[in-house]
């Protein structure tokens, strides 16, 4: 199963990350960073801040999870929008090295196969980062999403809808339809960092750690991956069966073992 570390707070999990992150590209400059939109992973983005400031990163290669169909990608908050603010701009990335699924309708019926390729062509993701919903989604793979799922369209639920709406003038401006790396795709990277912080994401965390493998809740998915570290706040953290023995576990780490 995937390792669980419980942390103090959001800003914890994003030096614990950001220094995971930061091992990587200093053992191979041109690393391939799974990146993930969402409020959840901010802390991981900020901490890198500080932490690659004036080295060159321009090697540094990602692919982001998913974005929505039909949202000009110049609109403020299609993700290939939010991943240029949150990410490429403040880290100084490449932005010819980072590629966003494709949600222009034109090109909309191979954009799915398009991202697989380009993805296949970097040798993979190096380590992907992960939030999750509150319905247990991973990217916007939504509950009943194939385990084997690759990078497609998906319906986005009403929960979801609603749960983005914040970033829009209103629930009618949220698109319908998102373009999203499968779980199978995402199973592919070798090494999955999925955070979450709150309350709210609780059950979600505790389902896709410890809950029965299904597709009804694709976070679950990660247990199937061999390398899968869960970083929670105790909010996050509090419904987990095990999470005295995911405390103990971590306390007890051999230093010469990463996350
Ligand atoms: C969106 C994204 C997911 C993200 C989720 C949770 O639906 N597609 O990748 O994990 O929101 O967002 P947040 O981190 O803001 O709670």
């Amino acid at each position: 199963m995937a390792e669980v570390v419980i942390v103090e707070n959001a800003d914890a999990a994003g030096a614990l990350v950001a220094a995971e992150i930061v091992e990587l590209i200093d053992g191979r400059p041109d690393a391939v960073l799974g990146l993930a939109t969402g409020s959840t992973p901010l802390p991981v983005y900020q901490a890198l801040r500080s932490r690659l400031a004036g080295r060159d990163v321009l090697p540094v290669r990602g692919f982001a999870l998913d974005e929505y169909v039909g949202l000009d990608p110049a609109h403020p908050e299609s993700y290939r929008s939010v991943i240029t603010r949150d990410v490429v701009e403040p880290l100084g990335l490449d932005p010819r090295r980072i590629h966003v699924p494709n949600g222009a309708q034109a090109t909309i019926q191979h954009a799915g196969d398009d991202y697989e390729t380009a993805i296949d062509a970097a040798g993979g993701v190096d380590l992907q980062i992960l939030g999750i919903g509150t319905d247990g989604h991973i990217g916007f793979n939504e509950p009943g999403s194939s385990f084997a799922s690759r990078t497609r369209v998906k319906t986005l639920t009403e929960q979801t809808r609603e749960d983005n709406a914040r970033f829009f003038d209103s629930i009618d401006d949220v698109p319908r339809h998102c373009i999203t790396q499968g779980l199978g795709t995402i199973l592919r990277a070798r090494h999955l960092v999925l955070l979450a912080f709150g309350e709210g994401k609780a059950q979600a965390v505790a389902d896709a750690v410890e809950g029965p493998l299904s597709a009804i809740l694709p976070g679950s998915a990660i247990q199937l991956h061999p390398h899968a570290t869960v970083v929670v706040d105790e909010a996050a953290a509090s419904r987990l069966r095990l999470a005295d023995y995911y405390r103990y576990t971590y306390a007890n780490k051999p230093d010469w073992q990463g996350i």
